[in-house]
């Protein structure tokens, strides 16, 4: 039996909120247990996939659905797909779930800070430049987010750190059976098990 169940874990939120952040950190934590995983972020697909495209809403959910369609043939073959964009439709989400539950999980997970925190935080500085009205259609200033009306999961990144964020992925994942459950043992139970291997063998 496969270790991993194919799932596309699906990050929304406004530019900033951490959906990147918290997805990285996913990746390091299911890399650590030698699982299979794939990241698609917005921020680099755009330089190559969907370098074509723009912020209407027409090329957002070109954007989503392309990503939608890799993301499906990744979660098809067991990888665990961490997609992270702002996708801010909800129709939209709601195809890439419809299209990838036709071959696995699909986890939508709202990442979510209050607009002033993600413009506060401005890690890129283009919340300045909407502002500035030098960016157009920018999300949350002068483009739509709509907030998630089913999602499985939400992250308040303004009010956790990264690693709980991340750690309720995780803990979501295993109790659904897309990944194994880690069992914590205790000093007294390693040493056990070290002795039991030893007595076999294996060390
Ligand atoms: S989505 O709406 O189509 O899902 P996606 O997540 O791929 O967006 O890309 C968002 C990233 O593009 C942002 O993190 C930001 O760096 C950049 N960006 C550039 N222009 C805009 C804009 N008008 N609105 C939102 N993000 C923008």
């Amino acid at each position: 039996m496969r270790a991993q169940k194919g799932v596309t874990v699906w990050f929304t939120g406004l530019s900033g909120a951490g959906k990147t952040t918290v997805a990285k950190e996913v990746e390091r934590i299911l890399k650590e247990r030698n699982l299979y995983v794939q990241r698609l972020d917005g921020d680099i697909v755009r330089k190559s996939l969907t370098k074509d495209l723009g912020f209407s809403k027409e090329d957002r959910d070109k954007n989503i659905e392309r990503n939608a369609f890799v993301a499906k043939l990744l979660t098809k073959n067991d990888i665990i797909t961490l997609c992270s964009f702002i996708s801010p439709y909800q129709e939209a989400r709601d195809k890439a779930r419809k299209e990838i539950e036709e071959v696995g999980g699909f986890i939508e997970v709202f990442v979510n800070a209050p607009l002033k925190v993600c413009e506060e935080r401005d890690v890129k500085g283009l919340y300045k430049k909407a502002r500035e009205g030098k960016i157009e259609n920018f999300t949350g200033i002068s483009a739509p987010y709509e907030e998630p009306v089913n999602c499985d999961l939400e992250l308040r990144t303004d009010q956790e750190t990264v690693a709980e964020s991340a750690a309720k992925v995780i803990t979501y994942l295993e109790e659904h059976g897309y990944i194994p459950e880690t069992k914590d043992y205790t000093t007294e139970e390693e040493e056990l098990i070290t002795e039991r291997l030893n007595g076999l063998g294996y060390l």
